[in-house]
């Protein structure tokens, strides 16, 4: 039996346990079968916690873009590996093939070595979501770059701070960006970011908007004169297995982001392993992941994970409201995509709008829903699981992190029995441990703090420059585990739920409330849209509950009073009336993170009455909601 592709529940159970039993003999099987290695390791695993210190396939060498492309080139050569979908609907899209990418991967190499570039070299990717955007992280690859992609949304303050961090030689950027009918000046962010960072020699230019853009003296060149006398050949970099494939930037609770830094055997591998598994994807399947190649979601599920297993992946550039809100619907449609892979936010913001927009169009090619990023509310999984998937594609809420690499807690689609709300179960070789302050909470039934017992091969190896920041945020608060910062329970069929970060949870006298199900709780009521709820600090209670609250039809005629009482009608009934919220405040929007998560942080410090320390808010993607909440506050 091959362990590359799990059929049914009985299959995953057995494989499951032998990845937990036999871990080194489980991940090397797969690596022996399914990859391209130049030479193959000489030890599967070398890990020790407490360091941390974590390597696998130590002593293979490889190149991952020869398992992304060259390996596909004699049967897969003509087929589709890059659909790109315009921002603008009239622009006609386009299928990239496998021959086709491997040469424009190649030609980038080339103008990366003679612009210079040598292995281990950081470069800094500040695209749009463009098929260059894709290109230059293989190009990267190839010549045994660093990448380090930064959201192209993000602030000029946001990008100095990551290139410095990480000692960038080299920017690679466009013009601007299509989002929806605006543009985006992304030039004029690169140059003011510049001006505080002397490391960067090049700044690579890519045309997309053709804005009259001033391009630097010795410094900014355009990127498609060198492509078109570039050659197609490149012999890859041969790279060591531990070598780093990219940093990518998370933020923390505190402090500066942090660059994650993930290496290429066991990334690949497990990006490889887990796409083929948790969308149970099949030759000729049309894969769609609706996130940004600048977040992890989409370096691992747009650009490794697919391309490692010959698939076709699809590229969207624009945004789900443009031209109108069928547009997520429409894609799916025009390019029969069977998987579609997006995050909470963008379901709730969608089912808001008229039911035709889902329904006018048809979604009978798909087969496999996947949520991902944060807690998906009973709400929206229904609304997702009628009206998208009408009843009969799995979703698979997939729990997992920028620092893990890839999915780690899923259903796998037609295998494991879907429960709303719920992750369920671990991936193979994924071994989760639930704990109380100090000890392991063995047994179903019970609710805790989320850990990782043992390694798995696409996990961080450290934080760029900061090793003792990794081994304090991760590996520090439980003795020989990853800490993963998250609350989670086990029921009792051993599924998992996430509860949210466990600096979410709120105790209201002496009571553990998460968060998370007293939103879930609220989003239930048909007026509400969304909510995020804080602790702030109460006389008798120590803490109680503050709601934010944001509904479906801004200007909503009903009384407020009346929906807060009946707001907490459904907390009482679903939770307890221990749950209820001491204060309601309804407002037009709630401050999001730039990948849609709601800035708890601020909503917290506001209920506290701590207005001098919001910290930074100039990432947010709509700081301006901010001011007014403030002055509505309770
Ligand atoms: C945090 C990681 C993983 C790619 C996108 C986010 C939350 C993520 C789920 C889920 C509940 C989730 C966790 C996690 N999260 N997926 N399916 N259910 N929570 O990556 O920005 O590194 O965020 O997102 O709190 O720790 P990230």
């Amino acid at each position: 039996m091959s362990h590359y592709s799990i059929k049914n529940l009985e299959e995953y159970y057995q494989v499951y346990r032998k990845s937990v039993r036999e871990p080194e003999n489980f991940w090397e099987e797969i690596a022996e079968e399914h990859f391209l290695w130049r030479k193959k390791w000489d030890k599967v695993l070398t890990w020790d916690f407490r360091e941390p210190e974590i390597k696998w396939f130590e002593g293979a060498k490889l190149n991952i873009t020869e398992n992304c492309l060259d390996r596909h080139l004699l049967n897969r050569g003509d087929k589709t590996a890059i659909i790109f979908e315009p921002n603008d609907p009239n622009e006609k899209a386009q299928h990239i093939t496998y021959k086709q990418l491997h040469e424009r991967v190649c030609k980038m190499a080339n103008v990366l070595k003679d612009q210079g570039i040598k292995k281990g070299d950081r470069i800094c990717v500040y695209l749009p979501m463009i098929p260059e955007l894709a290109i230059t992280l293989l190009a990267c690859a190839r010549v045994g770059a660093i990448h380090n992609v930064v959201f192209a949304g993000f602030s000029s303050k946001a990008l100095s701070t990551r290139i410095i961090d990480s000692d960038c030689k080299m920017v690679i950027a466009a013009d601007g960006s299509f989002r929806g009918n605006k543009s985006l000046d992304l030039k004029g962010i690169v140059d003011e970011a510049l001006t505080e960072c002397d490391n960067v020699e090049t700044v690579l230019m890519v045309k997309r908007t053709n804005a009259d853009i001033p391009m630097i003296e010795n410094r900014d060149v355009w990127l498609q004169p060198l492509l078109d006398k570039a050659s197609t050949v490149f012999d890859a970099e041969i790279m060591d297995a531990e070598d780093p494939l990219f940093i990518l930037y998370t933020s923390g609770s505190t402090g500066n982001p942090k660059g994650m830094v993930h290496t290429i055997a066991g990334y690949m591998v497990y990006t490889a392993y887990t796409f083929k598994n948790a969308f149970q994807y099949k030759e000729n399947d049309i894969f769609w992941c609706t996130a940004d190649i600048g977040w992890i979601t989409g370096h691992s599920y747009i650009v490794y994970g697919p391309l490692a297993n010959g698939a076709t992946t699809v590229m969207f550039e624009g945004v789900p409201h443009y031209p109108d809100f069928g547009r997520f619907w429409k894609i799916i449609e025009k390019h029969k995509v069977t998987q579609f892979y997006t995050a909470p936010t963008a379901i709730r913001a969608l089912a808001k709008q008229n039911l035709s927009f889902a329904e006018d169009v048809d979604l009978s090619s798909i087969k496999v829903l996947g949520s991902v990023g944060e807690p998906i509310n009973e709400e929206a999984w229904h609304w997702y699981n009628d009206i998208i998937g009408k009843g009969k594609s799995p979703i698979i809420d997939t729990w997992w992190q920028t620092e893990t690499g890839g999915i780690m807690i899923s259903p796998l689609p037609y295998v494991t029995p879907t429960k709303p709300t719920y992750a369920t179960l671990p991936f193979l070789g994924i071994q989760p441990a639930i704990m109380d302050d100090t000890e392991e909470l063995k047994g179903n039934q019970v609710n805790g703090r989320l850990c990782i017992k043992f390694p798995w091969p696409g996990m961080a190896r450290t934080i760029w420059n900061n090793h003792p920041r990794y081994k304090e945020t991760y590996f520090s608060t439980y003795d020989n585990m990853y800490f993963t910062g998250d609350g989670a329970l086990r029921d009792e069929v051993g599924y998992y739920r996430i509860t949210g970060r466990v600096d979410d949870v709120v105790i209201v006298s002496g009571h553990n409330l998460g968060t998370g199900p007293l939103e879930d709780a609220i989003n239930e009521h048909p007026a509400v849209s969304e909510s995020a709820i804080v602790g702030f600090p109460h006389d008798i209670k120590g803490s109680a509950l503050y709601g934010f609250v944001t509904l479906k039809e801004t200007g909503e005629s009903r009384v407020h009073e009346n929906l807060r009482k009946e707001i907490n009608q459904l907390i009482s009934e679903r939770i307890g009336p221990i749950a209820k919220l001491d204060k309601i405040q309804f407002s037009d929007a709630l401050p999001k993170t730039r990948s849609g998560k709601i800035m708890r942080r601020i909503l917290r410090k506001i209920a506290e009455n701590d207005m001098t320390n919001l910290g930074d808010t100039s990432t947010l993607l709509n700081p301006e909601v901010v001011q007014d909440i403030i002055e509505n506050r309770l």
